[in-house]
């Protein structure tokens, strides 16, 4: 008599970590849009680019975009009656891909309330001077002009304020005599773009905590 063995019951098979999905709203050139692009395809880094949100078209951003295969949206406040309804139209825009984190990679507009309520929390922004001093648009001008030795880049979480939520990281960067406002944020932008891809990836794969205005990686 031959008795064959039984299979025995499959071992479950190991938990596929799901990837960590990333919106980035963009409004300009988009070089630190490529730098996550380029981190992103590496499966160590633990998230995607899943889509690109532009406040406006024919931006050089878009076309990185496209060009990596990431679906891009475009939503410009001029196509609304106010502020609300395009914030209303971004919030739906950027909901579309289900991100679980945002990422302001240069966007130069304010998000509102609705924006805050659905994303509130897991939005993070970067800016090119070390926050508190110098937010809003022209962070790299606004250092020059007052004559600081050492300015920098700040990874903030986005709150309803103008470059006020609390900070994640900073790095800073020497200002040389003859630095102008594009040599200068040559310089940040070199920095920032490492920054914004070791803390974005810090957060897909270890989480962000904020508590007050202390926020902590892992
Ligand atoms: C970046 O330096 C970013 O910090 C800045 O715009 C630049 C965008 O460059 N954002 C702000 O000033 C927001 N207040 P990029 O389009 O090449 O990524």
């Amino acid at each position: 008599m031959t008795s064959s063995a039984q299979p025995g019951p499959v071992p479950p098979s190991p938990p596929v970590a799901r990837t960590h999905r990333l919106v980035v709203l963009v409004s300009g050139a988009g070089s630190n849009l490529a730098a996550l692009l380029d981190a992103h395809t590496d499966p160590a880094f633990g998230a995607r680019v899943v889509g690109v949100v532009a406040d406006r078209p024919g931006i050089a951003a878009l076309d990185r975009a496209r060009d990596a295969g990431v679906p891009t949206a475009v939503v410009a406040l001029r196509d609304f009656p106010d502020r609300t309804t395009w914030d209303h139209a971004l919030t739906e825009a950027v909901g579309v891909f289900s991100p679980d984190t945002v990422v302001l990679a240069g966007f130069m507009k304010l998000v509102g309330a609705s924006f805050l309520g659905r994303f509130g929390g897991r939005t993070v922004n970067t800016h090119p001077a070390l926050l508190p001093s110098f937010p809003g648009a022209h962070g790299v001008r606004d250092a020059l002009a007052y004559g600081v030795k050492v300015s920098g880049c700040s990874v903030i979480v986005v709150d309803d304020g103008v470059d006020a939520g609390p900070v994640v990281a900073q790095e800073s960067v020497p200002v040389a005599d003859d630095d102008d406002e594009e040599t200068l944020h040559e310089r940040i932008k070199v920095v920032e773009r490492r920054l914004l891809v070791d803390v974005v990836g810090r957060i897909a794969r270890d989480g962000l905590t904020v508590e007050g205005r202390r926020a902590r990686l892992g």
